[in-house]
């Protein structure tokens, strides 16, 4: 049943007639006019704003997003700011939220748009899809609440309320039900209130149809919702979960030396790319002592004594992985600092991007140092 085209799929789901379709309309918007949170995001609907929200966005809550966004527009007023930055300001903007992918891809947008755009961001899906990192959503996102048109923005809450009001059975974590969701929105969004209707679904998602205590009775939707009315809300999405991922024990050292601490930028490329850490190798949490000297001589070319005793261990779960990490404090025997491989004061680190793990571990060991000093 569920293999055909998607116009058949919208049938299927969306059988409303026209009357049905506009008093849905007129509930979403206007509750959300009514009850819509105050979000510097929403102060206007300048493009170059609305876009950066949706990309701090997409991975990470309102609540931890708003200082962030509050800062990066003091630092970035406006997008060339931003565009020209360097790559150490903008990681160092991002730091703690997460998928730093997000922000170099921002970045190389902002360029592009500033440079093939006249610096004006595009008011076009073909246009804004060429843009690096804006995929179906944010291009929906900016096309809608920035300039009023009529795209569907469909993100997790979305798909989650949609999915209840429709009893959609597809697993939304495969990347082609979204075309499902775009296919019913298409239909249903209001031509007039796009900005409105968008956000008002976000804004149900987060506040009202939340994932495990949904709050039917305060629901707008209720009168239009067939999960709540066969009382399955709590079946939808259908979200088949992946198989675990995997786990990686790592050993980090913290090297302190006249005051100073050695740090290391890791690749270019890849995980946390360009972010700073301590030292840091793979190996399991009881491996033998020497084999683990053996590693950290192999990839740093210094000879380290280590401590006995563990500050912290710290875990870390990434999209597609975990990290697993012991620190434990050390001293240099032998050996000289070399390639990505630095030794700063704790006020030059606080001007380096660390990821989250690390900033744990950092605290970690400052309150070990200054319990030990009391
Ligand atoms: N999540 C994603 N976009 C949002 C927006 N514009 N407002 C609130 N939450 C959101
Ligand atoms: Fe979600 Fe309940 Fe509203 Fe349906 S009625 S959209 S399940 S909160």
């Amino acid at each position: 049943m569920r293999i055909m085209v998607n116009k058949m799929q919208t049938h299927e789901f969306l059988n409303w007639d026209s009357s049905k379709i506009s008093s849905f309309r007129l509930a979403l918007v206007s509750w959300y006019d009514v009850n819509k949170r105050v979000l510097p995001w929403r102060e206007n609907t300048d493009p170059y704003r609305i876009w950066v929200s949706e990309v701090m966005l997409q991975q990470t809550r309102v609540d931890t997003v708003l200082p962030y966004f509050e800062r990066f527009m003091q630092k970035f007023p406006t997008m060339r700011d931003f565009a020209y930055a360097t790559e150490a300001e903008i990681l160092k903007a991002w730091e703690g939220l997460g998928y730093y992918s997000r922000v170099r891809n921002l970045q190389i947008a902002m360029r592009q748009v500033t440079e093939e755009f006249g610096g004006v961001v595009p008011d076009t899906k073909e246009a804004l899809l060429s843009l690096k990192g804006v995929g179906p959503y944010t291009a929906g996102a900016i096309l809608s609440i920035a300039y009023g048109k009529q795209e569907p923005a469909v993100d997790g809450n979305v798909m989650r309320v949609i999915s209840r009001i429709f009893e959609i059975d597809e697993d939304i974590m495969k990347p082609k039900t979204r075309k499902t969701f775009e296919a019913i929105l298409y239909k249903l969004i209001d031509p007039e209130h796009a900005s409105a209707f968008n956000q008002g679904l976000m804004e149900i998602g987060a506040l009202v149809c939340t994932p495990k205590k949904p709050m039917c009775l305060l629901c707008p939707l209720q009168e239009f919702c067939e999960a709540h009315q066969a009382g399955k809300e709590l079946d939808y999405p259908v979200k088949i979960k992946k198989t675990k991922s995997k786990t990686i024990p790592l050993i980090a050292v913290i090297i302190e030396q006249d005051g100073k601490y050695i740090v290391e930028q890791r690749e270019d490329t890849g995980l946390l790319a360009g972010m700073w850490q301590f030292p840091t190798i793979e190996a399991l949490p009881n491996e033998n002592d020497e084999l683990v000297k053996l590693k950290f001589l192999r990839k740093y070319g210094l000879t380290l004594e280590l401590a006995d005793n563990v500050v912290t261990h710290v875990k870390h779960v990434f999209s597609h992985l975990v990290w697993q990490v012991e620190l434990k404090q050390a001293r240099i025997l032998e050996g000289e600092l070399s390639g990505r491989t630095k030794c700063l004061t704790e006020k030059e680190m606080t001007e380096l991007a660390f990821p989250v793990p690390y900033q744990k571990m950092w605290q970690a060991f400052l309150k070990q140092k200054g319990g030990n000093q009391e």
